[in-house]
C-alpha cells in the first residue's frame, strides 16, 4: 500500500509561545508529527509527554522531544525561541540578545539538510524573520514571520466589539513592524462589505477619536498583558496555528505576515508586516495596498526604524 506523505512540524523554543502553539496544533490535529526542541530538554520533553498524553482525545499524532537532526525531514520549523520582553521593555530591546541565538538556531537547523519552510514568532519579529532568511540562504518566500498577524487580530477583536459584528466579518490591517511604529490602514478596513468610511459620514459606531484610542489599545496590548501576567502567548499560538494551516493546506489565504519587500510599497530590502498571499510554498506574493499618503508615511518611518536595527545588528 503506497504511504501517504507524514507531516511534520519542529518547534523549536517550548516557552510560553512555543508550547501554547504546540497546543493549538495537538487541538487541531495539524500534523502528524509534532518535534519539541528546547535548549532547556526537560521543558521539552516534560512538554512532548503531557501533549502526547491529550493525543487520544484528539487526531493521531507522533510527539516527541528532539533535537536538530530531526528538522532534516520537517515541513515546518517553527522558531518560537528566545527571550521575551520585560515589563517595559520594547520587543526591538530584544534585537541583539535574540539575534545571537538566531545565529547558531538557523545554523544547526540547515546542517540537517532541511528543506522545509521557516516560521518566526521571536521577536523583534521583523529583524529576526530577515535574519533567519540571511542565515538559512533560502529563497525568502520560505521565511514567514509572524508579523503583525496578532496585531490585526487584536484590531478586528477590538472593531468587533465597537460595531457587534463577527470578527470574521471585520476587514482590518495591521502593518509595519510588530511593535511601536506599527500603524492601522483605515483607508482600507470595512465591516462586512461596508468601508469604515461609510460608517463615519454616517454617525454610526465609533467616532474617528474612539477608533484612534482602539489603536493605541492594540498597539500597547502586548505591555497591558505583560504587566499584569508576564508574557502573551495563546493569541500568538492560535495565530501560528492559522498560518500553519494556510501552508499546509495550501489555501492561498491573504494574511498579514512579515515578509521581504521589492519595491512594493516604495521599499526593499526589509521585511515588514503586510498582506501577503500565504500558500504551501511560503509567501506567493505581496499584495501592494493603495495607502493614503499619511499611511504610506507611517510605513515608510517603521521601515526607517527597522533598517537601523537591522544596520546594527547584521
Ligand atoms: N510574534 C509575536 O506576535 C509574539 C507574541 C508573543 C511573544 N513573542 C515572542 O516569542 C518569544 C518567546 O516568548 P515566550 O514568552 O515563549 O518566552 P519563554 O521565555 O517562555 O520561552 C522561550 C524559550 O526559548 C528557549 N530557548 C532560549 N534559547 C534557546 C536556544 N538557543 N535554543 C533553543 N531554545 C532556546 C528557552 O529555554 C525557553 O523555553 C519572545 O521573543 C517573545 O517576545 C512573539
Amino acid at each position: 500500500m503506497e504511504q501517504s506523505k507524514t507531516t511534520r512540524i519542529v518547534v523549536i523554543g517550548t516557552g510560553f509561545v512555543g508550547s501554547s502553539y504546540a497546543y493549538a496544533l495537538v487541538n487541531q490535529g495539524l500534523c502528524n508529527e509534532l518535534v519539541l526542541i528546547d535548549i532547556n530538554l526537560k521543558k521539552a520533553e516534560g512538554d512532548a509527554m503531557d501533549l502526547g498524553h491529550a493525543v487520544p482525545f484528539g487526531a493521531p499524532m507522533r510527539i516527541w522531544a528532539g533535537d536538530y537532526a530531526d528538522c532534516r525531514d520537517a515541513d515546518l520549523v517553527v522558531i518560537t525561541a528566545g527571550a521575551n520582553q520585560r515589563p517595559g521593555e520594547t520587543r526591538l530591546d530584544l534585537a541583539d540578545r535574540n539575534a545571537k541565538i538566531f545565529r547558531s538556531i538557523v545554523d544547526d537547523v540547515m546542517k540537517s539538510g532541511f528543506d522545509g519552510l521557516f516560521l518566526v514568532a521571536t521577536n523583534p519579529v521583523d529583524i529576526l524573520s530577515y535574519a533567519t532568511w540571511k542565515f538559512s540562504g533560502l529563497p525568502a518566500h520560505r521565511v514567514i514571520g509572524s508579523g503583525t498577524i496578532l496585531d490585526t487580530a487584536r484590531l478586528r477583536y477590538q472593531l468587533s466589539q465597537a460595531y457587534r459584528v463577527n470578527p470574521q466579518n471585520v476587514h482590518a490591517y495591521i502593518i509595519g513592524e510588530h511593535g511601536d511604529t506599527e500603524l492601522p490602514v483605515w483607508s482600507h478596513t470595512s465591516i462586512g462589505v461596508r468601508p469604515i468610511s461609510d460608517f463615519l459620514k454616517r454617525g454610526i459606531g465609533p467616532s474617528q477619536e474612539e477608533l484612534d484610542q482602539i489603536f493605541l489599545q492594540v498597539r500597547d496590548a502586548a505591555y497591558h498583558i505583560i504587566e499584569r501576567k508576564g508574557a502573551t502567548y495563546y493569541a500568538i499560538a492560535m495565530g501560528l496555528a492559522r498560518l500553519t494551516r494556510a501552508v499546509l493546506n495550501d489555501e492561498n489565504s491573504v494574511l498579514t505576515v512579515s515578509t521581504l519587500l521589492n519595491g512594493e510599497y516604495g521599499l526593499e530590502d526589509i521585511f515588514i508586516g503586510v498582506p501577503a498571499v500565504v500558500n504551501r510554498s511560503g509567501v506567493r506574493e505581496v499584495m501592494d495596498l493603495n495607502l493614503s499618503e499619511e499611511e504610506r508615511k507611517k510605513l515608510h518611518h517603521s521601515a526607517q526604524v527597522l533598517t537601523q536595527v537591522l544596520k546594527n545588528i547584521l
